[in-house]
């Protein structure tokens, strides 16, 4: 959720983290912060964004410092409630990314100390009780606060007259960076890639104390050795819209996946898949979506049962034991419910792979075997290139399972097309106005629900997935002329049930566009989509139009499509 940076070194910290923050900014961006250590703490805090904040703070000698980019939990999104927050003596900085379950038992233990809380947020809660710690030995002071502490929380924390950075992690990921002029922290690679490519990845429950020439770690008070691995990451170019970059870069992503999937896949992870009784997918958002399309290539094309999940109610899997192989799917490979349901099918004594587009993220590193989207950096907050490559992935997968090797040729072919469709436009000036419903059939209603969700997210309107056959019970009762329907159609079996659906709506006045691979269906407007090799892969270039129509219909009502209000790229809270 929230993105947290800290630079401990030789060089002035404020432009250090003020960059990392701008880069981190799209994992939350209600409000944003600095803290400037030394002799003294000065903290710079604002609601807005990283750039007003830039304004505020004037150049300083500092060369330690922490910031904190937020996507409010608890608090609204004001300068207030921003982070860094300070301890009631003035000698802690902290920022936080997490949520503190047990904030209200703790908030009061400290008010009844005489503390006054100065902010309305959880995370004010660790500079107070850090200052209330004995400071002699900071790794027991840290680890004591951490242990008080319930839920997702990792933190880092600077002290007045103190060079050091101290951080714990708890969930929410942290990555050291080595740099030659001093060591940064950041929850996310992406914020330390122009300054180091060696690093190394907490673990949860681990501590670290980050000098300007050393960094150490420690678990349960013991010092540990952690493997310096490469984190080298291409930092995303810079671009006016990156949801636009990023629908563009689709014919690349699949290619990637492509060769990512055959250079990485184990045998023995598909020896593990064939011998479990059954597959659970778990995912949550769009990978959820993409979750759904798995089921139905796997148990299509490889005859497996498999049942998919949405992350924060995989609790409600009544039966994920040593039978089960547990597939998990996150972009971010940071998502807080599906890192909780690796662990719970762990415990159950699931194998697990993961799908994630990011290496050496939290998910990656849990489960038995991982596969890599190599889609690039997913900077806008709407997934739109990972989801391409999710679905390419699963084909892949469900194809190795069957047996058969998909030819490059066919992904060839595949990203020619995405590249062709990203040209058309399907966006009318109504949609922005309509109630808008995306229908289809089969696994075309798994496309619709994705492309509801891109809707919602950028443009604030409401959209709903149905399956069409399902309209005329119920929800058919809405149409109306101020309706805009858009209905999918891929699979030439459906074709017939998909054009009476169409002129059932268009008998209640609403508008119909069609997005078709099986010819005419009755829609006023229709995109016809190119020919494949098989009609599984459609729903890989049918989103495509309907990411671009959200972008469209974001930009025509000025929104930001790349920063939606509400959300955040990694949903790293429960
Ligand atoms: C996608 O457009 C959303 N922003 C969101 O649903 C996202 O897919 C979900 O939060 C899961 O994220 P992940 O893929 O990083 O796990």
């Amino acid at each position: 959720m929230c993105g947290i940076i800290g630079y401990t070194g030789t060089e002035y910290a404020k432009d250090i983290i003020i960059e990392g923050l701008s880069t981190l900014e799209y994992r939350g961006y209600d409000s944003a912060g600095v803290a400037l250590g030394g002799d003294s703490i000065s903290i710079y805090k604002k609601s807005g964004r990283v750039s007003q904040l830039n304004d505020l703070i004037p150049n300083s000698f500092s060369k330690i410092g922490i910031g904190h980019t937020r996507w409010a939990t608890h608090g609204a999104p004001t300068s207030r409630n921003a982070h860094p927050h300070l301890s009631f003596d003035g000698t802690i900085a902290i920022v936080h990314n997490g949520i503190i379950e047990n904030c209200d038992v703790l908030k009061k233990e400290i008010t009844s100390r005489g503390i006054t809380f100065q902010s309305d947020t959880d995370s004010e809660i660790i500079a107070h009780l850090l200052a209330l710690e004995d400071q002699s030995n900071m790794v027991q002071a840290v680890e004591n606060v951490a242990k008080k502490i319930e839920g997702s929380s990792s933190f880092l924390a600077i002290r007045k007259g103190d060079d050091n950075i101290y951080c714990h992690k708890k969930n929410a990921a942290l990555t050291i960076g080595i740099g030659l002029d001093g060591n940064y922290i950041a929850s996310d690679m992406l914020a330390l890639a122009d300054h180091t490519k060696k690093g190394i990845v907490l673990s949860d429950d681990e501590t670290a104390i980050l000098s300007k020439d050393s960094v150490s770690v420690y678990k349960d008070g013991v010092k540990i050795k952690k493997q310096l691995i490469d984190i080298s990451c291409k930092p995303p170019k810079i671009c006016p819209c990156y949801m636009q970059a990023e629908i563009d870069e689709i014919p690349t992503a699949l290619q990637n996946t492509y060769d990512s999937f055959y250079s990485t896949i184990k045998k023995e992870c598909i020896e593990d898949i064939k011998k479990a009784e059954r597959i659970a997918i778990i995912a949550c958002g769009t990978a959820y979506h993409a979750g759904l399309y798995g089921k139905e290539v796997i148990e299509i094309l490889a005859n497996k049962p498999c049942e998919v999940y949405i992350g924060s109610e995989y609790d409600r899997a009544r039966f994920i034991s040593s039978k089960t192989f547990a597939i998990f799917i996150s972009q971010s490979g940071e998502t807080a419910d599906t890192l909780a349901a690796v662990n719970r099918s762990k415990e159950l004594g699931a194998k697990t792979l993961s799908i994630t587009n990011v290496a050496n993220s939290s998910i990656t590193f849990l489960t038995d075997y991982a596969l890599i989207l190599e889609a690039g950096p997913e900077i806008a907050v709407a997934a739109t290139k990972s989801y391409n490559s999710q679905l390419l992935m699963l084909y892949l997968l469900a194809n190795e399972l069957a047996g058969k090797k998909v030819d490059k040729e066919v992904v060839k072919k595949l990203a020619e097309e995405a590249a062709m469709l990203s040209t058309h436009s399907i966006f009318t000036e109504s949609m922005a106005k309509d109630n808008l419903f995306f229908i289809g059939k089969g696994i075309d209603e798994l496309s619709a629900m994705e492309g509801a969700l891109k809707f919602k997210e950028i443009t604030y309107k409401m959209a709903e997935a149905y399956p069409a056959g399902e309209l005329k019970h119920g929800t058919i009762a809405l149409m109306d002329k101020h309706c805009t329907v858009i209905a999918l159609a891929t699979n030439e079996k459906d074709k017939q049930k998909l054009t009476v659906s169409v002129s059932e709506i268009k008998a209640r006045h609403a508008k119909t566009i069609g997005i078709s691979a099986v010819g005419e269906i009755g829609c006023d407007i229709s995109l016809f989509l190119p020919k494949l090799s098989d009609p599984l892969l459609y729903p890989i270039l049918s989103i495509i139009p309907m990411q671009l129509l959200s972008l469209s219909t974001s930009f025509h009502l000025g929104i930001n499509p790349d920063k939606p209000r509400n959300l955040a790229k990694s949903v790293t809270v429960v």
